[in-house]
């Protein structure tokens, strides 16, 4: 079965609610009637029941930042599963580096959330990646290998096709500096066989893997021609309509 290409933007802490309706307006126009790419935006908490109004049946789908792994009770800013399924999240993007860096996200509390998000029928898009230091230091394969184990061993063969990876190298995030096409595919391989080890070649050829850091309307049409690369995961370039709807179109000339 062919790997349906998913492009996601990642807002991160941008746009106003007025701002973000309107970017997301003006995604849907332009993107309708495109469905061989699955369409993701990621808002801020605080848009997510205005920009899920935007987008309600229409080919764009809807996901939140990050999310606890409870359900409801006393956890002070926190936003469990239940409220972003509520307001239509379909997808929840867990581990970002930017979690790990600033709030102290561990493998330990990516796998509650993964496990918490699974339970409720959403979409985690497992984020990884190396340091510049670690990939100076000839590092890559191995954090890549403790992330993708620690985070992840509430996976099993039956859920994998459930999740989305998005393989984001750190030094590449905000700084303009993409990895290579060569680069990201072989880190890309390693992911798929290091899933092939651990839960059988037919499912890990089903997962999808996205690659993040610097993608822009001119660089995602070779990453995406890599074997392994399944789609994008955008920061920067999802916040203006023109550059996210050509990285999304990165198949039509
Ligand atoms: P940039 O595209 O701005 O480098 O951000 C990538 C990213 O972190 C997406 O989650």
């Amino acid at each position: 079965m062919a790997r349906k290409p998913v492009i996601a933007g990642n807002w991160k802490m941008n746009t106003t609610p007025d701002e973000g309706v309107q970017l997301v307006e003006g995604l849907k126009k332009r993107l309708s009637g495109i469905n061989d790419v699955e369409i993701i935006v990621a808002p801020p908490f605080t848009h997510l029941s205005r920009v899920g109004e935007v987008v309600e049946k229409s080919n764009i789908k809807l996901s939140s930042q990050d999310m606890s792994p409870k359900d409801s009770g006393a956890y002070t800013g926190e936003v469990s599963p239940l409220m972003i399924k509520a307001v239509g999240c379909q997808y929840v993007i867990i581990g970002h580096s930017e979690r790990r860096l600033y709030f102290g996200e561990t493998d330990e509390s990516v796998e509650e959330k993964v496990t918490a998000a699974l339970n409720h029928g959403i979409t985690p898009i497992i984020c990884i990646g190396e340091s510049l230091a670690e990939r100076e230091a000839d590092q890559t394969l191995n954090v890549i290998l403790t992330q993708l184990k620690g985070g992840l061993s509430c996976l099993t063969a039956k859920n994998l096709k459930d999740i989305i990876i998005a393989y984001e190298p750190v030094w590449a995030i905000g700084t303009g500096k993409t990895a290579t096409d060569e680069q990201a595919q072989d880190v890309h391989h390693f992911i798929r066989k290091t899933l092939a080890g651990l839960f059988g070649e037919e499912i890990s050829g089903q997962t999808r893997i996205l690659y993040g850091g610097s993608v822009k309307p001119d660089n995602v049409s070779g990453l995406m021609t890599q074997p392994d690369i399944d789609g994008a995961l955008v920061g920067g370039a999802s916040l203006s309509v023109e550059s996210f709807e050509k990285i999304v179109k990165f198949n039509r000339s």
